[in-house]
């Protein structure tokens, strides 16, 4: 009976640990998006899948409504917002505690080539230091290095790996692409 109930113990424990230990591993990556109508969300969800990385919406306070987005719209909140580097439009809910994760997927839809000013909020509200920090963006057909290169410009300080543009990507040319960057993760 008592090597039986040791026994248990024992079994326990280790499907304890076991579990938290994968809890852990699977924290590790965290794959961080905004998307206003959708698309960027796609890709994260499929970036997720492939690196077994946790999924995080950025979310602005304030949702986009169709007519914020018009960039035909001079006036319009995402024309006004992209033509002011220091815009920094308020994010919603409690801030993410990133002290799990050492690599950081960062996505969004590029608005006017750059990225949108809510991905600097949501930069400059979290401790990114120390981690590696992947862009990845979706687009009407522009490419991701211009917002990469201000992204870079504006925080020196970050670990910044090359970005990639998800529009339409298979999952198999995903899995390539952060296998290659995990090869080249210190
Ligand atoms: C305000 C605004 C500006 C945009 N600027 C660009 C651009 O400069 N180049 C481009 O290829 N697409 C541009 N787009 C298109 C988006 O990048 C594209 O539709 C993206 O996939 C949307 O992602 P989402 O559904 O995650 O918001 C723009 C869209 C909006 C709303």
């Amino acid at each position: 009976m008592k090597a039986k109930t040791l026994l248990f113990a024992m079994v326990a424990f280790l499907i304890t640990n076991v579990h938290t230990m994968a809890q852990n591993d699977d924290k590790r990556v965290l794959v961080a998006y905004f998307s206003a109508t959708g698309t960027t969300a796609r890709a994260a969800e499929k970036l997720a899948r492939v690196t077994g990385g946790e999924c995080y919406a950025i979310t602005p306070a304030q949702p986009y409504t169709d007519a914020d987005l018009n960039w035909h719209d001079k006036r319009s909140r995402s024309s006004v917002e992209m033509n002011d580097p220091k815009s920094r439009p308020a994010l919603a809910g409690k801030k993410l505690d990133t002290a799990a994760y050492e690599v950081v997927f960062i996505g969004y839809p590029i608005w006017w080539d750059l990225a949108p000013r809510v991905i600097n909020t949501f930069i400059e509200n979290h401790d990114l230091k120390g981690k590696t920090i992947i862009p990845f963006a979706t687009s009407g057909g522009s490419g991701i290095a211009h917002s990469v290169k201000s992204l870079k410009a504006e925080y020196p300080a970050l670990n910044w790996a090359d970005g990639k543009l998800l529009n339409n990507i298979s999952e198999a040319a995903m899995r390539q692409w952060t296998e290659r960057i995990a090869a080249g993760v210190k």
